[in-house]
């Protein structure tokens, strides 16, 4: 049998922290080992323990003093988007279609979606995460290239092809039936092969008609083992706009609702300006609203009200948003969770952070039997993190009494370069990407035509 033991200081989460240090919310071993057995965690705990039930023949890797931690999820991006980042000045629909719908058709040549789709998983792991639930463009050969690339690195990656009917270029516009025979057939050829999950996906309100929302409900009904992802209130005139193309519908929650694409396997993006009304809608289907912060910043949308989804007792998780959010980074994406918090008179403590990261992504996609944390028996995606990756940080951490504060700075100075080494299903991946990809390298290969 294939053992490998990781020795670091081991951090995982139990529950979600009640309160600012809430040690009853998660695990810690200053001296601590990961037992990985066959891509899946046997044994989590002090390391003289974990090493004598490891036996002589088991692979060491020492990462000490680095900390070892479940990979991260990221919950909502769009794998399309991966060259349009940092596309200046626009608010979210002249920014949809200034850039992102010039960007996303480039995806109907498959040999340019295998190369981005190669690229957008290295970049991911890069960054630590391991597992993530992303948009397709409207190209079924778009989520091929996705699913082949999440295959070929073992990922635990959920995604699925955009469906959008109107409001958008000829080439990116599919019909209710091409989208849903094309959706059918995807969920058919990936759904459950390897580790993929499929996510039925009409993009929003705005770019699907009435004919394809009830193709949606169809999908949805026909496949209750897949995710739905869509957008939901992220922008004031997207929501007047979208509520202006369902009139009869009481808000913009309610269109979704009319189709009946609420549900515990439904991730809303964004749910900025939403009403109590609509929160508890969210509440009483156990929707999931996803909190997307770079991407409400950068994108001038508004700030994700927390507090209000907590106390109405919402699943929430929290998310990239690559293009619109501006980092592939989790660690950078909280700091700006923080921020848009803190402003709000909110806060954020870096243990909740964390969890959110983790566990609490992993519950929001009900998942937690295989990921976000490192309880024996769940699969071996874990990150690796290194509080001191830049001179800064390592000046910083000099003065760090506690672990709090080290979670804090490491989320508030870190980025990739904190991320010392990423396993997937128990085999280390960033050191492989690393030597892959080297920057210049990578900068002179030209992408395909
Ligand atoms: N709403 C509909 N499509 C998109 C998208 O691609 N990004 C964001 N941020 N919002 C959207
Ligand atoms: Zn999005």
């Amino acid at each position: 049998m294939n053992k490998l033991l990781l020795r670091g200081r081991v951090l995982t989460f139990v529950d979600e922290p009640q309160s600012v240090d809430d040690q009853s919310a998660y695990t810690y071993f200053e001296d601590g080992a990961v037992l990985i057995e066959n891509g899946k965690i046997a044994e989590v705990g002090d390391y003289a323990a974990i090493a004598t039930v490891a036996g002589p023949l088991a692979e060491i890797v020492d990462h000490r003093p680095r900390l070892i931690l479940p990979g991260f999820i990221d919950t909502h991006l769009h794998f399309p988007q991966t060259q349009a980042i940092a596309s200046y000045g626009a608010q979210l629909l002249e920014w949809l279609n200034t850039y992102i719908f010039v960007e996303e058709q480039k995806f109907s040549s498959t040999a340019h979606a295998d190369f981005i789709a190669g690229r957008f998983m290295d970049e991911l792991l890069r960054n630590g995460t391991t597992s993530a639930v992303a948009y397709c463009s409207v190209h079924p050969e778009s989520v091929d290239a996705y699913f082949a690339a999440a295959e070929k690195r073992n990922m635990l990656m959920i995604g699925g092809k955009v469906m959008m009917d109107r409001n958008a270029p000829d080439a990116l516009r599919d019909t209710p039936q091409s989208g849903y025979d094309d959706t059918k057939a995807l969920i058919a050829k990936w759904h459950g092969r390897s580790r993929a999950q499929y996510a039925i996906s009409p993009r929003f309100a705005i770019t699907s008609t009435p004919e394809q929302m009830e193709m949606s409900r169809a999908l949805v009904r026909e496949h209750p083992e897949c995710y739905v992802q869509t957008h939901l209130s992220e922008n004031r005139d997207e929501i007047a706009f979208a509520t202006s193309l369902y009139p009869s519908a009481k808000d913009y929650t309610d269109i979704y609702a009319g189709y009946d694409l609420l549900g515990e396997k439904t991730l809303f993006g964004h749910c900025i300006f939403l009403s109590d009304r609509e929160i508890v809608a969210l509440a009483e289907t156990k929707s999931v609203a996803v909190f997307c912060p770079t991407s409400n910043l950068f994108l001038g949308s508004g700030l994700f009200d927390r507090d209000r989804f907590r106390s109405l007792g919402a699943r929430i998780s929290v998310a990239t948003d690559v293009g619109g959010g501006t980092s592939f980074s989790m660690l950078e994406t909280m700091s700006e969770a923080y921020k848009v918090l803190h402003v709000q008179g909110q806060r954020l403590s870096p243990f909740a952070s964390y969890y959110m990261m983790t566990l609490g992504n992993a519950r929001a996609l009900g998942l937690e039997d295989r990921i976000g944390s490192l309880r024996a028996g769940t699969d071996a995606d874990i990150a690796v993190l290194d509080s001191r990756a830049k001179p800064a940080m390592e000046l910083r951490m000099r003065t760090a009494t506690t672990l709090a504060e080290e979670l804090f700075i490491l989320q508030t100075m870190g980025d990739d370069r904190s991320v010392a080494e990423v396993y997937v299903a128990g085999k280390a991946m960033k050191s492989r990407i690393d030597n892959a990809v080297p920057l210049a390298r990578s900068l002179a290969v030209p992408e395909p035509a």
